[in-house]
């Protein structure tokens, strides 16, 4: 029985005393941080360029010294390095021989780095893209084929200098958060269901201020293990301050409401330089901290949200609302045992919009997630398919600035959801289970989050010609 009211947990199914909960602690060696979070520690590898073999290069050739250290330094060592988010350090070759039939095998199916975007189709460039070449992927593979020798001492490359991997992230870019917002704290017994908490907090802020980047952290090494996804939602009265493109305004899609959503994968958002959140004086962040237990008590732990803004004054030209497009479908999520399912939903985008990202979100059935449009003159585009979704990774693909989808009003987006209820799926708890929709991680979702900055026709038209102009260019 809970007695705390901003509490709600789970039935059936929680974690239980002597019950394995998750694979990768069993590395253990004084770094066992990570319930599968992660941060893409993009800042710490800009710079670095690993060395690709070519495609006709034997495995003989390809050696951990010249080819396969240049790929885990810019690749993976942010993670896989001792009090990073990851089970097992990749530092040395020692440590990458120790998991070499790992590697392979993960880097091939392309589950890590953790990037699980299907590159072959729609959008392909992105600003925090974290994915292997198949360049890469093939030199890893042929090195771990080739018996995995170390080759040449001397070409090793010196090793890398990492930032401290618990800091702000988008400091590197921004400095250091110019508001932080901290849930109240709580503690997860370790053994328990599954516990969603819902406090609400005073931001604190005194005058109305643009938002540029936010970040929400899980605390440290606990928060990190327990914490499977965060909700902040803004709630603030509105008074007209709206700023969203008038369409789309007198269709009534303004309003604050979810500010940023965090899962494990994701580290933050950054708004386009003509973009931004309002937030607005008296506002409070309402929380939803979903956790789940590991099997040690974490006593009063904090989630963090740090906030971003503009310099004070300035006020960018477009409002950019954080959308959740269902694709649950008309009858809700219905998943029988032993069987693929597919639903689809469709949302027609009340204004003219640029999608600033794509970011699916299922559970540990979710299989793949595809957006595409449906242009007002019936074309269709596929935009992004994440074809290899793992749920313990909430990947957020934030397109380019030049690629960001630029959809009329009236263009029609489909969110198309897989789910794989089959014993074939190696992160399925049980394919004799019906799976219906619900809070809980074995319970499943179906819905895309998508940053949407609606925009005035006339900017809508501007942004159009520039595009054109700069594709007939090259
Ligand atoms: C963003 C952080 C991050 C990056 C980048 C990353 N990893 Fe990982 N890796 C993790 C975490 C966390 C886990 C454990 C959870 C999981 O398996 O998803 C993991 C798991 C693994 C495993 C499986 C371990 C096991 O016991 O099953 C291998 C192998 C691996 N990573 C190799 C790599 C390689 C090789 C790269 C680079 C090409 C890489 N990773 C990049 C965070 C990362």
């Amino acid at each position: 029985m809970l007695l705390d009211e901003r509490f709600c947990e789970g039935h059936r199914q929680g974690l239980k005393k002597g019950d394995k909960f998750m694979p990768y602690t069993r590395y253990a060696s004084g770094n066992r941080a990570g319930f599968g979070i992660a941060i893409l520690v993009l800042g710490a590898l800009t710079g670095l360029q690993a060395q690709a073999a070519s495609p006709r290069q034997t495995a003989a050739q390809i050696t951990f010294a010249k080819h396969v250290a240049p790929i885990l330094q810019e690749k993976c060592q942010a993670c896989h390095q001792p009090n990073s988010i990851a089970p097992m350090s990749l530092l040395t070759f020692k440590d990458a021989k120790r998991f070499a039939p790992l590697i392979k095998a993960k880097v091939a199916a392309r589950v890590m780095p953790p990037w699980h975007i299907d590159r072959t189709v729609g959008i392909k460039e992105f600003k925090n893209d974290a994915g292997l070449t198949d360049e890469q992927i093939d030199a890893v593979v042929a090195w771990v084929e080739g018996g995995a020798p170390l080759g040449d001492p001397d070409d090793l490359p010196p090793p890398v200098e990492f930032p401290d991997p618990n800091r702000w992230q988008l400091a590197d870019q921004f400095g250091e958060p110019d508001l932080i917002v901290q849930s109240e704290p709580f503690t997860l017994e370790a053994y328990t269901q599954d516990k969603w908490f819902r406090p609400i907090v005073e931001t604190g802020l005194s005058e109305p201020r643009w938002v540029r980047a936010i970040e929400i952290k899980p605390s440290y090494p606990h928060g990190r293990r327990i914490v499977h996804h965060a909700l902040a939602f803004l709630e603030q009265g509105e008074s007209g301050v709206t700023n969203l493109a008038s369409v789309a305004e007198e269709r009534g899609v303004m309003g604050a409401g979810l500010f940023m959503e965090w899962a494990v994968g994701k580290v933050g958002e950054i708004f386009p330089p003509d973009a931004g959140k309002l937030m607005l004086p008296g506002s409070k962040i309402r929380w939803e901290v979903h956790m789940h237990a590991v099997g040690e008590e974490v006593v009063d732990d904090v989630v963090e949200l740090g906030v971003y803004f503009y310099p004070k004054g300035f006020v960018p030209k477009n409002r950019t609302v954080l959308k959740f497009f269902d694709a649950r479908g008309p009858s809700g999520l219905d998943i029988p045992p032993g069987e693929i399912a597919v639903t689809q939903e469709f949302h027609v985008l009340p204004a003219p919009a640029r999608l600033e990202n794509f970011q699916p979100h299922m559970h540990m059935r979710g299989k793949q997630m595809s957006m595409e449009a449906i242009y007002p003159d019936g074309r269709q585009e596929l935009l992004s398919s994440s074809n290899n979704f793992q749920w313990n990774w909430h990947v957020n693909y934030i397109y380019a600035d030049h690629v960001a989808p630029l959809l009329p009003q009236g263009t029609t987006l489909v969110i198309t959801a897989w789910h794989d209820n089959t014993a074939q799926n190696p992160n399925n708890p049980d394919p004799e289970q019906w799976v219906g929709w619900g809070d809980r991680t074995v319970d499943e979702m179906a819905h895309a989050w998508v940053d949407v900055t609606y925009l005035e026709q006339e900017d809508f038209d501007r942004e159009v010609a520039k595009r054109k102009a700069s594709a007939s260019e090259k």
